[in-house]
């Protein structure tokens, strides 16, 4: 399927409305994104109003809703429901969020609903995340070690050791930090973005791996670190809390103190 991004100075016209049921006491309008680079037609914005009555509390209840009982071709990704599989990442009333964490009732006025921004859109509220996985593999988000682990036993961590990836293992790779960072808006061809340089930091931190040299020459390049300017945006944005320019911190420190 192709995938088509859009360009800078196009608009976005209005597209289809549809009503809530007569009688319908408590409407809420959803504006959703509409693309589909098969159909030739430009970008468009759909109307929904929904009866928030019979519909879930969530910004994922309603556009399930919208997909079983108005418009089956609406398309988007989900999975768990509970802020888990980071699949329902979209950018919701003008921040990258999860829908499926994200109260309806937090949005004053209309709900205004697109894909993740500054990425290819394969189709609706569904972007290409093909060069933020391929950077991921790039930084091999495994344990690295030449030790063999003790014979029928795991490899120990103290807990002071385990607390230090504390911030890190809670990422679901959902990649609302990426999507919000300019540095990666502008130069996502080479550098990593906050969501990958947080795995690579989650590696280097682990003291079972033995790789963190190889780690640190990796990252240790103009693009693929360095064009992290700590504007913020990444942990402003992160719908589980964590800090991806923290992580982006230790790891220039530690590039620091090995020169040294
Ligand atoms: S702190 Fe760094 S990674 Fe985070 S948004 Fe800013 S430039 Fe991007
Ligand atoms: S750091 Fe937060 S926003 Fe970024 S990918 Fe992980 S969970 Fe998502
Ligand atoms: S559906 Fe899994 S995080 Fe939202």
């Amino acid at each position: 399927m192709a995938t088509f991004t859009l360009p800078k100075n196009s608009t976005i016209q209005q597209g289809k409305s549809y009503k809530a049921e007569p009688g319908a006491k408590n409407v809420k309008s959803f504006r959703i994104y509409r693309f589909d680079p098969d159909s030739g037609e430009n970008p468009r914005t759909d109307t929904f109003e929904i009866d928030l009555d019979k519909c879930g509390p969530m910004v994922l209840d309603a556009i399930i809703k919208i997909k079983n009982e108005v418009d089956s071709t609406l398309t988007f990704r989900r999975s768990c429901r509970e802020g888990i599989c980071g699949s329902c990442s979209m950018n919701i009333d003008g921040l990258n969020t999860l829908a499926c964490l994200k109260p309806i009732e937090d949005v004053k006025g209309d709900v205004k609903i697109s894909p993740l921004p500054h990425l290819p859109v394969v189709k609706d509220l569904v972007p290409d995340l093909s060069q933020l996985y391929a950077q991921l593999r790039s930084i091999e988000p495994w344990l690295k070690s030449d030790t063999p682990p003790p014979p029928d036993a795991e490899r120990r961590q103290s807990k002071e050791e385990r607390a230090k990836l504390d911030g890190m293992w809670e990422c679901i790779l959902c990649f609302c930090c990426s999507t919000a960072c300019p540095s990666y808006w502008w130069n996502g061809d080479r550098y990593l973005g906050p969501a990958v340089l947080l795995q690579a930091y989650r590696w280097i931190a682990d003291s079972r791996d033995e790789a963190t040299g190889a780690r640190l020459d990796d990252l240790q390049d103009p693009f693929r670190l360095y064009r992290c300017h700590t504007i913020m945006n990444c942990a402003r944005t992160c719908p589980k809390g964590l800090n991806p320019a923290a992580a982006i911190g230790k790891i220039k420190q530690m590039l620091v103190e090995r020169e040294t």
